[in-house]
C-alpha cells in the first residue's frame, strides 16, 4: 500500500492508495488534495475509448464539474445532469439515466463516472450494473459520506415506496477517486453526517481509531487536510478489509456496517427520508441507541454508551432521537419500521450491537419486546441525561 507519496505518474501532490482487493474486480481508492488534476490518465489508463459520461447533481455540476471536464479535456465529456437529493434514487431517475446511456451508445467497455454524493454513485453504479448487463464506472466522491463508505465496496440501487435500498445491484467500482478538495465546498452538516461513518469504524472494531477520532474531530470537521486525509484513508482500508472478506453480506462481516443503521433507518423511515433528517445524521443517533441498547442488555459497559453520547454531542451531532423530532409515543412505529429492513431474515431481524468500543458483532435472536422497551425509554431520553 503506498501512503502519501507523490504520485508522480498522474499530479504532483501527494495520494495515499488503498486497495480493495477482490480478486479480478479489485481496485484503488486514491484519496488526496487535487486528485482530479489526473483524472484524465487515470481514465486513459482503464479505458480505450475517448467518450465519457459524467453524472452529478445539479448542485455539484455547478461546484465542481468543470474542474473534471478540465482534467478530461483529452476526452469528449457527456454531462448528465439530475436533481439534488435523495428523491434522485428512484426508478424515475434510474430509467431516465439508463436511457441516456443508451443513447450515447455506451459499449460494456465504455466506463461512466459518478460525480457527487452517495445518491449520485448509488444511481450510477445501478445503472452501470445493468446497462448492457453490466459496463464499468468510476466513482468520485464529493461528500464526506460517500469519501468515506459509499463510494467504496460495491452497494448501488434506489429506494422505491417500500423502502430505502431496496432495489439494487453488487457492482464494484473500476476505481474511486477521492478528491479531499472538494471537500472544501461541503456544508457543515453534510461534515457532520459524513463523520457518523467514519467514527464508525472506530466503533465497530478499531479502539485506537476511535480515540484519534475523539482528538481530531473538531479539526477534521473544520476542514484540517491532514485529519480529513487520515480519517478518509483509515476509514477506506476499514472498508476495504470487510469488504474484501465478504463482499456480499454473507458471513456475518459485512453486515458490521450495518453499526447504527437498524436503529437509524427505523429514523429516517420516520421522518418520511426527506432532508429533515440526514442518513449520517440517524446514523449518529442509531449508533448511540446501539451502545445504550448493548449497555440496558448487559452486554457493554454503560461508560462506553455514556462516552460515545457525549463524543457525538461535543462536536455537534445529535444522538438521542427526540433531538430528530422523533415523538415519546414513535416506539411501535420504528419497531414495524424495523421489520421493513432488508436485513430481516426467517430469523428475525440481526442487530449490530457492541460489547465495548470497538467491539461490535451480529446480535441474532434479540426479542422484539426488549427492542420496544429500550425505544420506549430511550425516546425520553434528553441530551442531559
Ligand atoms: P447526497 O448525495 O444527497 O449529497 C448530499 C447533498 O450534498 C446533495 O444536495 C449534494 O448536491 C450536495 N453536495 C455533494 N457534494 C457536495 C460538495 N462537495 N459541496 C457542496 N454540496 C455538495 O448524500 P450523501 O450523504 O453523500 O449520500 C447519502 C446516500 O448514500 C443515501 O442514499 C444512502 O443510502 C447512500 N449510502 C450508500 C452506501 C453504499 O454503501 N452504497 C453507504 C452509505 C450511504
Ligand atoms: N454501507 C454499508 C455497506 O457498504 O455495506
Amino acid at each position: 500500500m503506498k501512503t502519501a507519496m507523490p504520485d508522480a505518474a498522474f499530479a504532483d501532490r501527494p495520494t495515499i492508495d488503498v486497495p480493495v482487493g477482490l480478486g479480478t474486480r479489485s481496485y484503488q481508492v486514491t484519496i488526496g488534495a487535487g486528485v482530479l488534476a489526473g483524472a484524465g490518465a487515470r481514465l486513459a489508463a482503464l479505458t480505450k475509448k475517448r467518450r465519457v459520461a459524467v453524472v452529478t447533481d445539479a448542485t455539484v455540476a455547478e461546484l465542481h464539474l468543470p474542474r473534471l471536464v478540465e482534467a478530461l479535456a483529452a476526452f469528449e465529456v457527456t454531462p448528465i445532469i439530475l436533481p439534488a437529493g435523495e428523491a434522485t434514487k428512484s426508478f424515475a431517475q434510474l430509467e431516465a439515466l439508463v436511457n441516456a446511456l443508451l443513447a450515447l451508445e455506451v459499449t460494456r467497455s465504455d466506463v461512466v463516472i459518478a460525480l457527487g454524493g452517495g445518491v449520485i454513485g448509488d444511481l450510477t453504479g445501478f445503472a452501470a450494473a445493468i446497462v448492457k448487463r453490466g459496463m464499468g464506472f468510476v466513482q468520485v466522491p464529493t461528500t464526506l459520506l460517500a469519501m468515506v463508505d459509499s463510494s467504496v465496496g460495491g452497494k448501488t440501487g434506489i429506494n422505491t415506496p417500500a423502502g430505502k435500498n431496496l432495489v439494487g445491484a453488487f457492482h464494484q467500482p473500476a476505481a474511486v477517486w477521492a478528491d479531499l478538495d472538494l471537500l472544501q465546498t461541503l456544508p457543515m452538516r453534510a461534515r457532520r453526517a459524513g463523520y457518523a461513518e467514519i467514527v464508525k469504524y472506530g466503533l465497530i472494531a478499531d479502539p485506537a481509531f476511535y480515540l484519534w477520532c475523539e482528538a481530531n474531530a473538531a479539526a477534521l470537521l473544520a476542514g484540517d487536510s491532514a485529519a480529513l486525509a487520515h480519517a478518509v484513508a483509515q476509514s477506506c482500508r476499514a472498508k476495504a478489509a470487510i469488504v474484501a472478506a465478504d463482499e456480499r453480506e454473507t458471513d456475518d462481516i459485512r453486515a458490521l456496517l450495518n453499526l447504527g443503521h437498524t436503529f437509524g433507518h427505523a429514523l429516517e423511515a420516520e421522518t418520511g427520508f426527506g432532508g429533515s433528517l440526514l442518513h449520517g445524521e440517524a446514523v449518529g443517533i442509531g449508533m448511540a441507541q446501539a451502545f445504550r441498547f448493548s449497555a440496558a442488555r448487559g452486554l457493554c459497559p454503560a461508560d462506553d454508551a455514556r462516552r460515545l453520547t457525549a463524543h457525538l454531542a461535543g462536536v455537534g451531532m445529535m444522538a438521542w432521537p427526540r433531538q430528530a423530532g422523533i415523538a415519546a409515543e414513535a416506539a411501535p412505529r420504528l419497531v414495524a419500521h424495523m421489520l421493513q429492513d432488508k436485513k430481516m431474515t426467517a430469523d428475525g431481524l440481526p442487530f449490530i450491537l457492541a460489547r465495548g468500543i470497538g467491539d461490535a458483532f451480529v446480535a441474532k435472536g434479540v426479542p422484539l419486546a426488549a427492542v420496544t422497551a429500550f425505544l420506549e425509554a430511550d425516546l425520553d431520553g434528553t441530551p442531559e441525561n
